[in-house]
């Protein structure tokens, strides 16, 4: 069992399924002790005792709250000095894409929700680490993106710009903070996940077609990434985007 993480106190937003969940699976791992969110209090529950059930030495708090909330975040935060006396590691995992289809019958009500939740929220959560612990003892954080954040997607339009939002975000943040503090982001192809259900669900077979790799992701490819950025080997890194995404990102016109 790794143990390079061992009395690390995190904080994974957005885990009650799929990628943050993973995420804090493998965070449990390596040591670490890990306060998920999410804004369904049963299925949060249901997954912070399977967590528990994986039989690691860190501890799982749960603590139900929407990241567009700021009191929630403060909250999730709080907790997690509370209960584990620091918050060393911030995913911010949480990502919403509420809409489909061309930027001209965009609702715009619905666009800047996907920028609260994808950029504000990522924002305010960090800025209530740096408050509550990383300003004063440093830390490690990772937003996850997306590669709609990188190149054009035509039906994901509005995500991928919040999700290229993020990107930025997390290099002026990786300059600001430093040294105490790194700040990188992760960018994935197609998940299996609930999330991106649509994007594959048809027929996975053609969607994973175009991958190098020639399937699609699953949740701990992104969870073992995010736990190296977070961990010490990282140590160099920041403001650093990494792509997980099956080499998707090296295909495509000349
Ligand atoms: N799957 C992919 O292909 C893919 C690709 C690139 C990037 N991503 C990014 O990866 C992240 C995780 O996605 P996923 O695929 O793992 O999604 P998922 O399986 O649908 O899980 C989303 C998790 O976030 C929670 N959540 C959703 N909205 C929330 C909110 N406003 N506040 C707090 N929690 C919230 C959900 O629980 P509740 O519903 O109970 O809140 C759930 O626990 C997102 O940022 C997404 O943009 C995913």
């Amino acid at each position: 069992m790794s143990t390079d993480l061992l009395g690390k106190s995190a904080l994974v937003s957005g885990a009650s399924r799929g990628i943050g969940k993973a995420v804090a699976a493998e965070l449990l791992r390596r040591g670490a002790n890990v306060v998920i969110t999410a804004r369904k209090p049963e299925p949060l529950e249901e997954a912070a005792a399977e967590l528990r059930a994986l039989g690691h030495q860190g501890e799982v708090v749960a603590l139900a709250g929407n990241s567009g909330d700021p009191d929630s975040r403060a909250a999730a935060v709080g907790r997690a000095v509370s209960e584990f006396g620091s918050i060393d590691i911030l995913v911010n995992n949480t990502g919403i894409n509420p809409i489909y289809g061309a930027l001209m019958d965009a609702d715009l009500d619905a666009v800047r929700k996907i920028f609260d939740v994808n950029v504000v929220a990522a924002l305010g959560y960090i800025q209530e680490a740096y408050k509550a612990w990383m300003g004063e003892h440093g830390g490690a954080i990772v937003n996850v993106a997306s590669v709609a954040g990188i190149r054009s997607s035509g039906v994901i339009a509005a995500y991928g710009a919040s999700k290229a939002a993020l990107i930025h975000l997390t290099g002026e943040l990786a300059w600001q903070l430093g040294p105490k503090i790194r700040v990188n982001a992760v960018a994935p192809g197609v998940v299996k996940t609930k999330f991106a259900d649509a994007l594959y669900s048809a027929d996975e077979e053609r969607a994973a077609a175009v991958y190098p790799m020639k399937r699609l992701g699953v949740p701990e490819d992104v969870a073992r990434l995010i736990a190296f950025l977070v961990s010490d080997e990282a140590a160099w890194i920041t403001g650093e985007t990494v792509r997980v995404d099956g080499g998707l990102l090296s295909t495509g016109g000349i």
